[in-house]
């Protein structure tokens, strides 16, 4: 199984690193325009496969689109990430042009990839990539519900005081901080509902502590987050890679679907060997139906802006 990660940048190393360390692929290609930085970034990992008993063989390549030829999985982390006060929306203008070349280009290598869209902003990076590559919409995966829902969960933990393997919640709808929906109502710990542990007020709070998680951390560090986004991301392919069937919020293109159409939009999906193979469709109350309308107003404004 070979996987191929475009952008050496921090997460994309992150996804490289997460996807060795789990050790279910036999080769992962890191690619970056940088000359000599993704050599680099893949020999440094390498040097960590003895440390962390992995046998994922990662190889670095400048620009050389070649050397992806054959991926069953490609991961679009390119472009710039956006500094403290940007929304992810702000970082278009750049980051369409780079997203449209490289998917082209991976596709051009590997006609039967199934590609994982990160780069922001990534419902309308999504769908941009449904326009212009003509793959399958199955084919075509944006990565941040997952990331999204772990930073709920990681929110309704600290809030409950409890141990985070004890939460199960999820947040769909689209990956900006205004658009994301986290679905409240329906989180669990242990399967109570976190309504009987957490007052309205409080789960409110939680909501929006989560829909500026990445926010948060990009103040903190002065660029956006890799951990976080590289675990995500590794979840997804481990998912497609190993035909696991999980269910995850990914984004993806709708005809119909949540009363949605002609949008790549975070809903759940089940992810196996083909790619997402299952849109689930969750019953919604009618507030978070509205949020989820307003949500693809904003993504369906952010994909005006671009040149199709
Ligand atoms: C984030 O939310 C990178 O968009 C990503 O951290």
């Amino acid at each position: 199984m070979k996987i191929t990660v475009v952008g050496a940048g921090a997460v994309g190393a992150s996804c490289a690193e997460y996807i060795a360390i789990k050790d279910f692929a036999s080769e992962v290609v890191l690619l970056d325009i940088k000359e000599g930085y993704a050599e680099g970034k893949a020999m440094d990992l390498m040097q960590t496969a003895s440390l962390n008993s992995f046998d994922t063989k990662i190889t670095g390549v400048t620009n050389d689109y070649s050397k992806t030829a054959g991926s069953h999985i490609a991961v679009i982390t390119s472009g710039i990430p956006r500094k403290p006060g940007m929304t992810r929306e702000e970082l278009i203008g750049i980051n369409a042009g780079i997203v449209k070349t490289v998917s082209a280009s991976l596709v051009k290598e590997s006609p039967n990839v199934i590609l994982i869209v990160v780069s922001n902003p990534m419902d309308t990076m999504t769908y941009l990539v449904h326009k212009t590559t003509g793959l399958p919409k199955s084919r075509i995966i944006g990565m941040g519900g997952a990331l999204d829902s772990a930073r709920f969960k990681y929110r309704l933990a600290e809030a409950m005081e409890a141990p985070i393997s004890d939460i199960d919640g999820m947040v769909i709808g689209g990956h900006s901080d205004v658009g994301m929906v986290p679905l409240t109502s329906h989180a669990t710990r242990n399967s109570v509902r976190v309504s009987e542990f957490l007052s309205e007020d409080r789960l409110n709070q939680v909501a929006a502590d989560t829909k500026v998680g990445g926010a948060t951390l990009t103040k903190l560090l002065g660029t956006s987050a890799w951990y976080a986004p590289g675990a995500a991301v590794s979840g997804l392919v481990q998912a497609i890679a190993c035909d696991q069937k999980k269910m995850f919020p990914c984004s993806t293109y709708l005809e119909g679907e949540y009363g949605l159409n002609d949008i790549c939009i975070g809903v759940p999906v089940i992810l196996g060997k083909d790619g997402i193979e299952r849109i689930v469709d969750v019953p919604l109350s009618d507030a978070e139906k509205a949020k989820m309308q307003e949500s693809a107003a904003g993504v369906s404004k952010t994909n005006a802006l671009l040149e199709l």
